[in-house]
């Protein structure tokens, strides 16, 4: 038996704790600043946290339109917030209404760039002006009312990354129903699953949209998410009556008579005049679906004044967005950072934001570049997951096109390895560029920790100091600070206002999941240390959740897709380091007896995940075994199974593993 003692500096996590450089804000940056010195954030910052109500207050006048003032900023009943109470605002008429007749009204609100349909062609072009972003979102909210679609009913959005997935959302805010857009590599099941969960009343889809020159069928999905029963026999999906149909491939698809109709036909019947509803401050905004530590997902809800405050402000301070910013979010509108980056916050400031449809190394691995070129984009943000792949691809890719107009280059969604940060620093920011290494959550909604460009001096691999109004703290086991570099669990001890407001249907699992590890505080679900200048150091999830490319993938759910196939007598998933996703998916099978453990199972096993969730939770390694490792109650230890895993020594307590040989035949499996 081979043992391999590769440490986890893999993962850049031990690199990450050593990490000593400091790179000042650039003086271009901070001359221009909005806060121009550190004591300036740490002043507000103060008030921020000590008269939470008056700078809040101060801060929702400043920022938005509101069509009836609120009574109380903030009635906090842990773990039940409810921020400007009595007040009333629209989420479509801050981001559209309220820049007509400025200047703003005739400036690109939307730059979308296609994917090429095929190598060679360039890729498709569209841009929408706030004005004629205005008149569309008017128009779609018509033809969602004209649909049976009202107040308060959900609306599921499954589109590819068009401007049309914007507009079904502003839309929906705009008449105060609640979307939930579900991100276009979800299976059927997992549409169905949400649809279910939130009992939505109409699907908004496609014909199909281009991912890497081939077609993904998204109405197709759709049609057979609708068909898809429970274990009683009873439809899953049962609560839609409507699925307007986007055209985007023109693929060939059947259009169910009286359920399905396509929105081109739809656009035909209505006007453009369509005044947004006067929302409650707290009336619901959306609903997204994020994985948790069982098998079932959880609907995050998030609300409207709060959830658009937050998403405005950080926007603002965090991109430091300027009127002639080209501002480019990279990812994907099905994903929490699609909805607080892509659209809602550059859209509350006027911005003009830029959409992409494809993938970043098709047809080559500059399409990234190429579009940076063509647009001149001045901000750009995206995934550590995204930024270890372009390394790995090589320099040559970026330095084929001009790259001198970024000025600012943000991450997201994963702890950034120091290596990755310079290179980003480097090679794409040209040693120019400030980085915003942006932590948050779904839940979060919107920036937690970040620098603040032009103020917050930087370490690769810290996300820096809390945005105003934030409390984080890293606490032990008993809820209990601990010293400075020592880590621990991160939690956030106050209110803030783009909290999530809950969980949809599911109060029990809001209070249990969020709110009982310390008492009355927000448990992040991430693992953190806080260094001696009070920077924090996410190192990342320490519940059963990993992060795969920037996706948040719940182990338990990939487990029950596995034993949901016939062959699968047990299946354990864990987490191993991987240098460019961040992590990879490991799952421990047993199969059942009669059944033999080929490499053509383990392809089989792959597909059933990808058909039951998404290609995205496809194990990357499968591993057949005997028996898996348990504790003499019948609990799988799951740190011994990351142990072999990543190829480490056992060195866990073992005492109460109930059959040692196990551990001997896992390991010998890995050889
Ligand atoms: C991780 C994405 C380290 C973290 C906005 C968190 C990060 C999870 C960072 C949320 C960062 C996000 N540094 N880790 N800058 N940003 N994470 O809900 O583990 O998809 O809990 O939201 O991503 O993922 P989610």
């Amino acid at each position: 038996m081979k043992k391999k003692t590769t440490s986890s500096s893999k993962s850049g996590i031990t690199s990450v704790l050593q990490e000593g450089r400091v790179f000042s804000p650039p003086e271009s940056f901070a001359k221009e600043a909005r806060i121009k010195s550190l004591s300036k954030y740490r002043k507000l910052y103060r008030e921020s946290i000590n008269e939470p109500e008056r700078f809040w207050d101060r801060e929702a006048r400043e920022e938005l339109v509101w069509f009836k003032e609120w009574r109380k900023v903030l009635q906090w009943k842990a773990p039940y917030a409810k921020w400007f109470v009595g007040g009333q605002l629209n989420v479509s008429y801050n981001c559209l209404d309220r820049h007509l007749g400025t200047p703003t009204a005739n400036k690109a609100a939307i730059i979308w760039e296609g994917e090429p349909a095929e190598p060679g062609k360039p890729g498709e072009e569209r841009t929408l002006t706030y004005h004629q972003l205005h008149r569309q979102v008017c128009q779609f909210a018509n033809v969602l009312k004209r649909n049976g679609v009202s107040k308060g009913d959900r609306v599921i959005i499954y589109l590819p990354m068009v401007p049309e997935a914007a507009i079904a959302m502003l839309a929906c805010a705009r008449i105060g129903a609640i979307h939930s857009v579900v991100f276009g590599g979800f299976s059927a099941q997992s549409v169905a699953e949400r649809i279910h969960d939130c009992q939505a009343k109409m699907v908004i889809t496609a014909d199909g949209g281009f991912r890497r020159g081939e077609v993904v069928a998204l109405k197709e999905k759709v049609d057979e998410a609708l068909e898809l029963e429970d274990t009683n026999g009873t439809t899953l999906a049962g609560s839609v009556e409507k699925v307007i149909v986007l055209q985007r491939t023109a693929s060939d698809v059947e259009m169910q008579s009286g359920r399905d109709v396509w929105w081109h036909e739809e656009l035909r019947q209505v006007d453009t005049s369509c005044p947004a509803e006067k929302m409650d401050s707290e009336a619901p905004l959306y609903i997204l679906y994020t994985s948790g530590s069982t098998g079932k997902p959880k609907g995050i809800l998030h609300t409207t004044g709060g959830y658009l405050l937050g998403v405005k402000m950080t926007t603002k301070y965090v991109f430091d967005i300027r009127d002639d910013d080209v501002y480019w979010c990279t990812a994907d509108v099905g994903w929490v950072t699609g909805h607080s980056y892509v659209v809602y916050g550059p859209l509350a400031n006027g911005a003009t934001t830029l959409m992409y449809e494809g993938a970043p190394n098709f047809p080559e691995p500059d399409r990234f570049w190429q579009i940076v070129d063509k647009y001149s984009v001045t901000i750009m943000y995206t995934a550590p997951t995204a930024i270890r792949a372009f390394m790995k691809w090589g320099d040559q890719w970026p330095k084929r096109h001009d790259l001198s107009s970024l000025r600012l280059l943000g991450t997201v969604g994963e702890p950034i390895n120091p290596e990755a940060w310079m290179w980003y620093y480097e090679v794409i920011g040209g040693k120019r560029c400030p980085i915003v290494d942006t932590w948050w959550q779904t839940e979060t909604g919107a920036i937690m920790i970040s620098p603040l460009p032009g103020t917050t001096p930087t370490k690769p691999g810290s996300a820096t100091l809390p945005f105003f109004g934030v409390v984080p703290e890293v606490v032990d086991e008993d809820g209990k600070p601990v010293p400075k570099n020592t880590g621990g669990k991160l939690i956030i001890k106050q209110p803030w206002p783009s909290m999530l407001r809950g969980i949809w249907g599911d109060p029990e699992r809001y209070k249990q999941t969020y709110w009982s590890e310390v008492k009355g505080c927000y448990f992040t679900g991430d693992g953190c240390r806080q260094d001696e200048d009070g920077y924090f150091w996410v190192v990342g999830r320490i519940d059963d959740v990993l992060n795969v490319s920037g996706h948040r993938i719940g182990t338990a759910e990939v487990e029950s897709a596995l034993v949901s196939h016939s062959k699968v007598a047990e299946a354990a998933v864990v987490g191993r380091p991987d240098e460019v996703k961040g992590q990879a998916l490991v799952a421990f099978v047993t199969v059942k007896g009669g059944a033999d453990p080929t490499p053509k199972l383990r392809e089989e096993l792959r597909s059933h995940v990808a058909k039951e969730i998404g290609p995205m939770a496809k194990p990357d390694d499968i591993r057949f075994a005997e028996a898996l490792p348990k504790t003499r109650s019948g609990k799988i230890m799951r740190r011994l199974l990351k142990e072999i895993a990543s190829g480490e020594e056992v060195k866990g307590d073992t005492t109460t593993l109930e059959d040692f040989t196990v551990i001997a035949k896992l390991q010998g499996e890995e050889d």
